[in-house]
């Protein structure tokens, strides 16, 4: 399929996917999240793809779903077209590891987007909030949910009522980005962490994204038993005898992904 909306490389078993509606600061239009939604499945489905990194321009990483498509909608509209359900999971079925490298605005459903990643590494110039407050409507794709997890609900309340905008420090401070680094080092950054992701065994990176994501729908009980048999599970890969026999060879390990 050849997109419009968006641009995707695949180099060095890192696949990296920039949005790309420049005069619409990457605003998420249905085009741009079924190409996006269409893109993540071809790298899930690409043996030679390992890890994912989906970025934006330098202002904006993505300024929220497109305004100017949502306006005339009725209610009909987007509740019996499920407006954004289909893309947003297909998206989360996507296994690898997906990294969000944000500069400039990640606003409303760019800051969701960069959410429903699984983790953001931000340049400084970044700018997270949801305004959709302004708008007469909320947040549609996470921001009252997977922000209220990630940095807690008083500054998930404030950020949502208010429509404030937090600046990259005050994202890494609350636990919303991992990283913070100067915008001219953003992708230098976030293609190094995807390449070491890249370098693991691809069995074991998959159980991780599982096993943290399943913090979010479980009891920590049921969480922490779940981690326990996926961690005995690995005992039966080949990776598992191979990343013990490099430690102690003292050398390093040789993934087979199996
Ligand atoms: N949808 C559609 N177009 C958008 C857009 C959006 N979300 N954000 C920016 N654009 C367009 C602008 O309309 C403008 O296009 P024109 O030149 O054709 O007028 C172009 O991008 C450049 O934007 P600005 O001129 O506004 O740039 P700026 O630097 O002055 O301001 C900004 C930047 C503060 C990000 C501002 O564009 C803005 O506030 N954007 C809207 C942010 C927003 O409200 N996002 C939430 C959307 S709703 C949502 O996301 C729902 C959900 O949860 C799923």
């Amino acid at each position: 399929m050849a997109y419009e909306t968006i641009i995707v490389e695949v180099e060095d078993h890192v696949a990296l996917i920039t949005l790309n509606r420049p005069n619409a600061l990457n605003a998420l239009n249905d085009q741009l999240l079924g190409e996006l939604a269409d893109a993540l499945t071809g790298c899930q489905n690409n043996e030679k793809v390992r890890c994912i990194v989906i970025t934006g321009s330098e202002k904006a990483f993505a300024a929220g779903a497109d305004i100017k498509m949502m306006s005339e909608k009725s209610f009909v509209d987007v509740f019996a077209g499920d407006l954004f359900t289909p893309e947003s999971e297909q998206i989360l079925r996507v296994r690898k590891p997906i990294i969000a490298a944000v500069s400039g605005y990640a606003l409303g459903g760019g800051c969701e987007l960069a959410m429903m990643c699984d983790f953001i590494i931000a340049s400084d110039t970044a700018k997270f909030g949801q305004p959709e407050i302004n708008l007469g409507v909320v947040a549609g794709l996470g921001g009252t949910q997977r922000l209220t997890r990630a940095i807690g609900k008083a500054k998930a309340m404030d950020m949502n009522l208010t429509g404030r905008f937090m600046d990259a420090e005050e994202a890494e401070r609350s636990g919303l980005v991992s990283r913070v680094v100067p915008a001219k080092k953003l992708m230098e950054e976030a293609m190094g962490a995807a390449q070491k992701i890249a370098e693991k065994s691809m069995i074991t990176v998959m159980v991780v994204k599982e096993a943290v994501n399943r913090s979010f729908e479980t009891t920590l009980r049921e969480g922490l038993l779940f981690e326990r048999r996926v961690f005995h599970s690995l005992f039966a890969s080949e990776d598992q005898k191979e990343g013990m026999a490099a430690f102690m060879e003292k050398r390093t390990p040789q993934f087979r992904d199996r």
